[in-house]
């Protein structure tokens, strides 16, 4: 049988576009799938959306859609730029999933019948106009940091894992299993600032919000986000259903790959509950660094990020997949900017491999029409340099196939891209060129020829992991057929097995060199047709409909930032009739003193939100997107309260 292999990615937020930091982790997590499926393991690979909590209730309200109209929308796009980028996933699973809900139940009741949940009231400030609790902490001068008023001590009802119990049991698994959790650097902190500081329960119920899982025997409570996430591991495989076979399958996970800021939700409450569960423990939790700009994480809540599919319009999927894996240190925090990722496909691809394969296939074309002549490899004896090669090539399998059992696929590229350099060195040190000009030199520069196009096969070979399209070209212009079996992983074990009078033919350029002007123009015109794709047509309402809509004349009186928010503006606003508070994301376009004494449009009837624990009372009217927003003006003689038809 099979050996299997479970590979995992978390479980994103969609809370708007993926951007390259979430590429990362899902190129790395889809680059180890593959390569198991290569080397013969029956894999599934898990990833899919977190799409409950309070954060994407509030982003919904924001877009003025139902919460599930909204997450229904990134969610689609989330997968066509999976697609996109090669990324072959056995499951996509959406927590809003009904298969998902049933099982975070199921483990919800099943806890809670044991013991290990148990009701209790969580304790903190509370600010009732807000209707929000705050911690003694978040407090600013003992008041709401929201609104600024009195709160009160007051207690909320909620459910608690014991998390607690589970204290020693950790600490012993910590101890007995220095692999379950890399690198070195997170377990020391996980096991120093947590384990070994104590474990309080936690909180995993919520009455606040409404956007999530009810808790099966009380359903006012709603189970916390982060128990209905970590389940997907298990619930993805019928875990608890009538038909558990993929879970008898494949659990425990050999890998869980997930993010630093991630690690402590997946290193200690997952394996508590697990232990609750009474099921084994995933063999080991990756926790991978970010990807930055300018130093900085790149992330959806600072905007600091471009449309991956940008990256692979000028340049090509593989060679996105091959910067992620190739720049980033698997554990450590990278760079990513426009520049560096130029620099390094120019050099890497375009000239270090590009040049390998496209003066091979040259030469062998130019000196003996494209035939690579087996037997002068056979024939003639091997030379230094020969057995240099040849001998730097096994070691690279064995090397490669060692990081790549231990999930360390970059470490695995670093050992093929030697190789590569290795071999242009193999070139410029046997000089084909030269051997073209003595007759009786024929043999030996076949032979040269040869080695060379070996050794091109295997890395392709090595490289299909890593690249979707790129190593079927490179076959292609070597000649082999895409069924061949000297394409297997199997095939890279043995040195020699191009057969006899192949022939080689150069067609296109595989690894072109990005021209920074041709890529600039491309991207101006792929703005402009995004222009024309974005002209979005909603359906036709007849008169009535609008005419449910109260549009009024307003004024805004106050303007506050609250707090912790990038985006949001408090304001105060007189539609005439009465006074309004109004929560607005327009921080990043107005200043206050831009907005003090302003006459806006406000929709006056629409049903009242809560944004950041503000109740927000209406919506201005404004136009435009991403770096332009302007709010709708009207002339300042018109009156507060004026109805606009
Ligand atoms: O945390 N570089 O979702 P998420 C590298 N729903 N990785 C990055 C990154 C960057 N700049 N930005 C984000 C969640 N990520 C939860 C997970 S799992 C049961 C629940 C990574 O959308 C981040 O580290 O905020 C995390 O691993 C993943 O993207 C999803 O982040
Ligand atoms: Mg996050």
């Amino acid at each position: 049988m099979k050996e299997k292999f479970y590979i995992t990615t978390p479980i994103y937020y969609p809370s708007g576009n993926l951007h390259v930091g979430h590429c990362y982790c899902t190129v790395v997590a889809d680059v180890i799938a593959r390569y198991n499926r290569l080397s013969g393991k029956d894999v599934f690979f898990l990833t899919g959306t977190d799409e409950h909590g309070q954060k994407i209730e509030g982003k919904a309200q924001e877009s003025g859609l139902t919460p599930k109209e909204y997450v229904d929308n990134i969610v689609a796009n989330s997968k066509l730029l999976w697609k996109d980028l090669g990324i072959s996933y056995d499951k996509f699973i959406r927590t809003t999933d009904e298969e998902h809900k049933e099982c975070v139940r199921k483990i919800f009741q099943k806890l809670y019948d044991k013991g290990d949940i148990y009701k209790s009231e969580y304790e903190g400030w509370y600010c009732t106009p807000c209707e929000s609790f705050f911690t003694e902490s978040q407090l600013v001068d003992s008041k709401c940091p929201d609104c600024g008023r009195e709160v009160e001590k007051l207690k909320e009802e909620s459910y608690f894992f014991k998390l607690s119990k589970y204290q020693d049991r950790l600490k012993k698994f910590f101890e007995d299993n220095p692999e379950f959790l890399e690198p070195e650097s997170r377990r020391n902190e996980m096991f120093s600032s947590f384990i070994n500081q104590g474990l309080d329960d936690l909180s995993v119920s919520r009455t606040t919000f409404k956007w999530g899982i009810e808790v099966p025997f009380d359903t006012k409570h709603i189970v916390y986000v982060w128990i209905d996430a970590l389940s997907n591991y298990i619930s993805a495989l019928g875990y608890l259903t009538e038909d558990e076979s993929l879970f008898n399958k494949f659990w425990p996970a050999n890998i869980h790959l997930v993010g630093k800021e991630i690690t402590r939700f997946h290193s200690i409450i997952w394996p508590a509950l697990l232990m609750a569960l009474e099921l084994p423990m995933p063999k080991k939790v990756f926790g991978h660094g970010w990807l930055l700009v300018d130093n900085t994480k790149i992330s959806k809540s600072r905007g600091n990020y471009k449309d991956p599919r940008e990256y692979i319009q000028y340049s090509s999927v593989d060679a996105l997949r091959y910067y992620l894996l190739k720049e980033v240190r698997l554990g450590q925090d990278g760079n990513f900017s426009e520049e560096l990722y130029i620099k390094k496909i120019n050099s890497d691809l375009a000239n270090d491999l590009g040049n390998l394969i496209s003066r091979t296939i040259a030469m062998a074309e130019k000196y003996n029409n494209g035939v690579l002549d087996k037997e002068s490899y056979k024939n003639l004896v091997h030379e230094q340099s020969d057995k240099d090669l040849i001998d730097m090539v096994s070691n690279v399998v064995i090397n490669y196939e060692k990081h790549m059992e231990q999930s360390r696929p970059d470490l695995a590229l670093e050992v093929i891209m030697k190789c590569v350099s290795f071999s242009n060195k193999y070139i410029d040190l046997n000089e084909p060129w030269i051997l073209a000009k003595s007759e009786d030199k024929k043999q030996r520069l076949n032979k040269v020829l040869y080695i060379l196009a070996e050794n091109i096969r295997i890395i392709s070979v090595l490289l299909k992991p890593y690249m979707i399209n790129i190593p079927g070209k490179i076959f292609e212009q070597l000649g082999i057929k895409d069924n061949s079996e000297i394409l297997e992983y199997s095939s890279v074990k043995t040195f020699g097995q191009i057969p006899n009078n192949t022939v080689c033919k150069k067609t296109e350029n595989i690894f072109p060199r990005i021209d920074i002007e041709v890529m600039l123009n491309e991207r101006n015109k792929s703005e402009d047709v995004k222009k024309v794709e974005e002209v979005v047509k909603k359906p036709n309402v007849s008169i009535d409909e609008f005419d449910k809509i109260e549009l009024r004349v307003g004024q805004i009186l106050q303007v506050e930032r609250i707090e912790k928010s990038d985006k949001l503006y408090k304001l105060l606003v007189d539609i005439g009739i009465e006074k309004r508070v109004i929560v607005s994301g327009i921080v990043p376009y107005y200043t206050e003193s831009e907005l003090l004494g302003r006459k806006i449009v406000v929709i006056s009837n629409l049903n009242p939100v809560k944004l950041r624990g503000v109740e927000s009372q209406g919506m201005l009217l404004a136009g435009g997107e991403k770096d332009v927003v302007k709010l709708l003006s009207i002339d300042d003689c018109i009156e507060n309260g004026t109805l606009i038809h």
